[in-house]
């Protein structure tokens, strides 16, 4: 199963808001559609953008026509500008933005910076493939034989355009013989764990158990949860941690109970830039994704709701961080420093 797929001059992408009633191939040949995609959630997770922005950029500059590389590149901004301004919380789309400009610019004429944006884009697709690869091995060994674990949100494949994050964690402890159980939160409002994460983990035969956001503190009170693993969408200097909203209610909760609360990422993730999570731009995005499910409205007309889509944990809540090089721990701002 392929989050994204380059091939050649257009992007194939699997529509992510259809699953899983539907798999549907979408196949993409302009970067305004890409750009949409990535609003629109049909390719989604923080890796996953990263690597959709950055093809999203490639296509684009195949399709400038100008007389001067000067002319080139003003037109590239703009192609840039419209990726980067898709979703403001994942930082692997501005690592990917930054690395296709800084090629961009490094290069000397207009073919041969076109050939060298589409290499980078693939490089930047088989970076973050190894790196969730690696850390989601690394991540394996914190994860015991009979575990149960509760995860949110979606950070599976599909999230990543590779391996996984927090989900990669999940599936390469079961590939390596572990007996788990999982619970997946459904992930309101727009359903990331029930409708993708409980695909993939059935995909992949792994014992799950769906429950409702509000049902984790049911479950980690009873002593039915070992440990709380998740994704993160952007990472501070310091640890703090953006990740999915829902996140720090689960964080708090794993700490009240005396539970691990594993945060798995990629460095492309963390953003050293920003002294702590006060810094992290947070989405804000439609009342009607609160207000409907699936376009059925279940609130009364008129309802005001409110949607901010990822919400920051602070680093004292987090255990371990857990990357392709290598799991840190407290004191975060001397361990981040070291890895990134
Ligand atoms: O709004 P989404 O579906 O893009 O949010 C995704 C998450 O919050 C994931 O947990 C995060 O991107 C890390 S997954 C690889």
């Amino acid at each position: 199963m392929k989050a994204i797929e380059w091939l050649g001059n257009r992007v194939k992408i699997l529509d992510q808001t259809r699953l899983p009633q539907e798999e549907v191939y979408l196949e993409l040949s302009r970067y305004q559609d890409i750009a949409s995609a990535i609003t629109e959630l049909k390719i989604r997770g923080a890796p996953a953008i990263g690597v959709a922005g950055a093809y999203g950029i490639a296509l684009g500059a195949l399709k400038i026509k100008a007389k001067s590389r000067e002319e080139f590149m003003e037109k590239l901004q703009t192609v840039s500008q419209t990726i980067a301004s898709t979703r403001p919380t994942a930082r692997n789309l501005f690592h990917a933005v930054d690395r296709m400009l800084r090629v961009a610019e490094a290069g000397e004429d207009i073919d041969q910076i076109k050939k060298a944006l589409v290499a980078e884009a693939i490089n930047i697709q088989a970076n973050e493939a190894e790196a969730t690869t690696k850390l989601s091995q690394l991540g394996a060994e914190l994860i015991e034989d009979g575990f149960s674990i509760l995860t949110h949100c979606n950070t599976g494949a599909l999230a990543t355009a590779g391996y996984g994050t927090a989900l990669g964690v999940i599936i390469q402890a079961w590939e390596q013989g572990k007996k788990l159980r999982v619970l997946a939160t459904e992930t309101r409002p727009l359903l990331q764990g029930a409708r993708i994460t409980a695909w993939e983990l059935k995909k992949a035969d792994i014992p799950f158990t769906l429950i409702t956001d509000s049902m984790a503190g049911y479950f980690i009170s009873r002593g039915e949860v070992n440990c709380v693993i998740v994704g993160a969408d952007r990472i501070a200097a310091n640890g703090d941690t953006a990740n999915k909203i829902g996140t720090y209610t689960l964080a708090v909760l794993a700490k009240e109970h005396g539970i691990p609360f594993y945060v798995a990422a990629p460095t492309t993730t963390i953003d050293l830039s920003l002294a702590s999570g006060d810094e992290i731009p947070i989405e804000q995005r439609s009342q009607e994704e609160v207000t409907h499910i699936q376009g059925v409205s279940i609130a009364p007309e008129g309802t005001q709701a409110a949607n901010p889509a990822f919400d920051v944990t602070p680093h004292k809540y987090i255990t371990a961080i857990i990357t392709e090089n290598g799991i840190i721990r407290e004191p975060y701002g001397e361990g981040i420093g070291g890895i990134v």
